[in-house]
């Protein structure tokens, strides 16, 4: 395929409503939700995208039931030793965005390890968002500008290094599954020249067929960047 997108985030949604709609409690489509963040990252680094950034709970998910909360965390506490392992043999680079001081201390060391176990590797980077929120995130990074004790005046580059995705080029194509045509607070600073991509797929049945739709729609996209063509 040509003009691959070099970086795809994915606003992982509609996990609650494909499990409703099989008459299952949510917490069924968030556990066939993490199989499937398996699948796609896997078609990802098959089809040469670099960068695959994946929203896995925001900084407002705190919003829902203890019950759901916490079968989220449990997930993604199995979840992240798979992904490990599946980092390992795909020579997958794992990183995290979001505040993870705010996420239970044995999930936080479990990412710190995931992300260390998996440095050195020099495949497709995945970036996991979790106890992410995009407002949050500039807030942060305002603070550590400010303690670093740094003087203005700030360049946007400059600005950005505090972000947590300092390093990482921003989105070529962000995709949102389940119908929703909204960002929620995923990458507001980051998105600003992204290209968008929505489906009324649920997530769990997201296929890597329809990520290559996605990349497709992308490719035959006109980006001007503000320009002429
Ligand atoms: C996305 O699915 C997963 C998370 C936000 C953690 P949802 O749980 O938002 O599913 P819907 O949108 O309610 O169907
Ligand atoms: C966004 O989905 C957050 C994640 C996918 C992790 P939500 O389901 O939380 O977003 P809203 O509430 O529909 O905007
Ligand atoms: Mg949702």
């Amino acid at each position: 395929m040509e003009n691959i997108p070099a970086h795809v985030a994915i606003i992982l949604d509609g996990n609650g409503r494909w499990a409703k709609k099989r008459g299952l409690p949510r917490t069924a489509g968030h556990a066939a939700g993490a199989k499937n963040v398996e699948t796609i990252t896997i078609a990802a680094s098959n089809l040469g995208i670099r960068y695959l950034t994946l929203y896995a709970f925001s900084t407002e998910n705190w919003k829902r039931s203890v019950e759901e909360v916490s079968t989220i965390m449990s997930l993604l506490a199995k979840y992240l030793l798979r992904c490990r392992d599946l980092a390992m043999e795909n020579n997958i680079r794992v990183t995290f965005i979001g505040d993870l001081s705010g996420l239970d201390e044995k999930l936080h060391a479990t990412c710190d390890s995931v992300r260390e176990e998996t440095a050195g590797n020099t495949g497709m980077t995945l970036t996991i968002a979790l106890n992410y929120g995009g407002r949050d995130e500039i807030v942060r990074a305002l603070n550590r500008l400010l303690a670093s004790g740094e003087r203005g005046p700030v360049t946007e580059e400059g600005f950005a290094s505090y972000l947590d995705t300092a390093g990482q080029p921003y989105p070529d194509l962000m995709i949102r599954t389940s119908g929703e045509e909204r960002i929620s607070n995923f990458l507001p600073w980051q998105l600003c020249y992204s290209e968008f991509y929505f489906t009324d797929t649920a997530w769990p049945d997201f296929s890597p067929e329809e990520l290559e739709k996605a990349c497709e729609a992308y490719a035959s996209r006109d980006r001007r960047f503000g320009g002429v063509k």
